[in-house]
């Protein structure tokens, strides 16, 4: 059931959290499956929905760095970047306390936990919950994730019973995960915090490339829709859709069954927040590719390439 981010259904969605149940909710980066994060039973039923291995951690979401204190450690610098970026898109991991209360499958056997403060409702409802919140994106594992509530129905299905319409998420990509080792930060996901934001910051920046496992769920295969994805497309073959970027010519573009711009101005921003969602508009049935001309491997385009280059891994 779809219904409207409400005062009386953001009540309801709290009492279903309460009973352990499940809730698909707006964030600023991408819809969001919500469950108690100190509960086996609710998480348990995360892993289900989503067809998830149960190899990959979740990240915990909490209303502030106090909530965050009470289970785990908080470095120095990690403690910065919280102050300086949350609420926002920005997932630090950080080691868990001993007597952390949380549920252990939702951390996949790691000491370690990746925790993020959200902006608006999902934080409120977080707040009035007075308990931390696990939600990984809200779509079928492996699958495109989602920026609003009809495509979030659409890859959940009946898996999901409540699902929470915000609108659609204000930035569209998932967000950066770091981890602080010493005095430097390692990036484990490009996302919606550019990787300029955090240099401003002045720390040691490491960037793994993406081709070592960095967390059991950093699996190669992912965002992927039905049909094919090729990047970097300069030319239209048959039974393709195309997928542009700002106002680059490509060879037979009258040949493209669908045409979406990703941003025709070419801003990395806009693209970002459109990509999931035009991903799954061009993902029809008689596209056999979706072909994607060129993104600029600079700022949001970082996150943007490494969702791209998943989708198109078979
Ligand atoms: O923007 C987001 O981060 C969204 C919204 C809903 O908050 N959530 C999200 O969750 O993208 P998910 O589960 O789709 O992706 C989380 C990633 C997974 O690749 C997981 O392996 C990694 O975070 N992760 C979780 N815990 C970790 C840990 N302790 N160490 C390293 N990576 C971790
Ligand atoms: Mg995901």
């Amino acid at each position: 059931m779809i219904v409207k981010a409400t005062k009386e259904n953001i009540s309801l969605a709290i009492e279903k959290l309460n009973a352990a149940e499940l809730v698909a909710l707006p964030t600023e980066t991408v819809y969001g499956l919500a469950a108690d994060a100190t509960n086996d039973i609710a998480v348990g039923k995360i892993y289900r929905a989503k067809f998830r291995p149960l190899y990959n951690p979740l990240i915990v979401h909490v209303a502030e760095i106090n909530m965050a204190q009470q289970f785990c450690m908080i470095d120095d610098l990690s403690l910065y970047l919280m102050e300086k970026f949350w609420p926002g898109p920005l997932s630090l991991v950080v080691p868990l306390k001993k007597n952390h209360k949380l549920s252990s499958k939702a951390l996949a056997g790691l000491n370690s936990v990746a925790l993020r403060c959200p902006r608006g409702i999902f934080k409120e409802i977080i707040s009035e919950f007075k308990r931390p919140l696990v939600a990984p994106s809200a779509n079928k594992s492996g699958s495109i994730s989602t920026t609003n509530a009809i495509a979030v129905a659409q890859s959940l299905k009946d898996n999901v019973k409540l699902i929470l319409d915000g609108g659609s998420c204000s930035l569209g990509i998932e967000s950066t995960i770091v981890k602080i080792s010493g005095t430097s930060l390692e990036i484990l996901r490009h996302g919606a915090l550019s990787c300029e934001t955090l240099q401003e910051c002045g720390i040691d920046i490491i960037s793994k490339n993406h081709e070592v496992i960095e967390a059991p769920g950093m699996l190669s295969s992912h965002y992927a829709p039905n049909a094919l994805l090729r990047m970097n497309a300069t030319e239209i073959y048959p039974k393709e859709a195309l997928l542009a970027f700002g106002k680059q010519s490509c060879k037979n573009q009258e040949a493209a069954l669908y045409s979406l711009n990703l941003s025709v101005k070419g801003d990395l921003e806009e693209a970002a927040h459109n990509l999931f969602n035009y991903m799954h508009i061009l993902d029809q049935e008689n596209i056999k590719t979706i072909a994607v001309q060129p993104i600029p491997n600079k700022s949001l385009g970082i996150a943007i390439n490494d969702r791209l280059k998943r989708a198109s891994f078979r």
